[in-house]
């Protein structure tokens, strides 16, 4: 059953930023509207870069694997640049996705983009 792509497996298998931030400055928060899984994005901003981002994904393996390419993609990153990090950034960066889990490779790209929106609801 070759669903995944290497790429896809290699994150779900190591995930890379799993974690939570405490104090964090941003948090994003999705839903999966169609399997009901959630997903948490956490990050830290210095001087408008994002220092530090951490996740926590209660998914499936393509939910995972995005959230961790994802963090790889945002870390280091302006909040500008991230902004434009989009869907199919993440996805293509992992070499594609099944057609039945780009709903879960959404997750990521849509979390993040709520968590810079938090970030700069609070810093105003
Ligand atoms: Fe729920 Fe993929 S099945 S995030």
């Amino acid at each position: 059953m070759a669903l995944y792509s290497e790429k896809v497996m290699e994150h779900f298998k190591n995930p890379q930023n799993m974690g939570k931030i405490e104090g964090a400055d941003g948090v994003g928060k999705v839903g999966n509207v169609i399997c009901g899984d959630v997903m948490y994005i956490y990050i830290k901003v210095k001087d408008n870069v994002i220092e530090d981002i951490k996740f926590e994904t209660f998914g499936c393996a393509a939910a995972i694997a995005t959230s961790s390419m994802m963090t790889e993609l945002a870390k280091g990153k302006t909040l500008d640049e991230a902004e434009k990090i989009t869907r199919d950034d993440v996805a293509n960066e992992l070499g594609g996705l099944p057609p039945l889990k780009v709903h879960c490779s959404n997750l990521a790209a849509d979390a993040l983009h709520d968590a810079i929106k938090d970030y700069r609801s609070k810093s105003k």
